[in-house]
């Protein structure tokens, strides 16, 4: 079995195929951005992108990515470029103990690439399912709303 990770390909061992997503990223492939919360598909630790959209590699078993293209955090910039999340995140200093925000910003690019002009109920809705420890939800709202303002900037400067 193959996996499609940050746009790499990656062989994965007849031992490791019945595992979890989020095992095979952290276990497997070192790739440790993506954390382990609960495990159970609650707190949005370990959400990364398959094809676009956010998922729970938790309770994801690794088969199911098989044939998808898998985004993790450490695959979120281009290049040298930040994505506009984690820039919006730089510029709203969201971040307190930092566990959950690379599980908060996947969630928060998913939400963004196919709503870009969000109003604040809609962040807050979208970002529901994330949780966060220290209560950083306020900046949390102003990161994605941030992100937003910054992704019609670009599009207007695309124009
Ligand atoms: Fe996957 Fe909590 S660790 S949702």
């Amino acid at each position: 079995m193959q996996l499609t990770i940050n746009d790499a390909t990656h062989e994965i061992p007849a031992e490791w195929q019945d595992a979890s997503l989020l095992t095979v990223l952290r276990d497997h492939l070192g790739l440790t951005g993506t954390k382990f919360g609960c495990g159970r598909g609650i707190c949005g630790a370990c959400t990364v992108h398959m094809n676009g959209e956010a998922v729970r590699a938790c309770v994801m078993p690794a088969r199911a990515a098989g044939q998808t293209r898998v985004t993790t955090i450490e695959g979120l910039a281009e290049a040298e470029s930040l994505h506009l999340v984690q820039q919006a995140w730089i510029d709203e200093s969201v971040p307190q103990c930092g566990y959950c925000q690379p599980g908060q910003m996947m969630t928060a690019a998913a939400f963004i690439a196919r709503n870009p002009t969000p109003s604040p109920a809609e962040v807050v809705d979208a970002m529901n399912g994330n949780l966060c420890r220290c209560g950083t939800y306020t900046r949390i709202r102003k990161g994605v709303l941030r992100a937003a303002e910054l992704a019609r900037e670009v599009a207007l400067e695309v124009r």
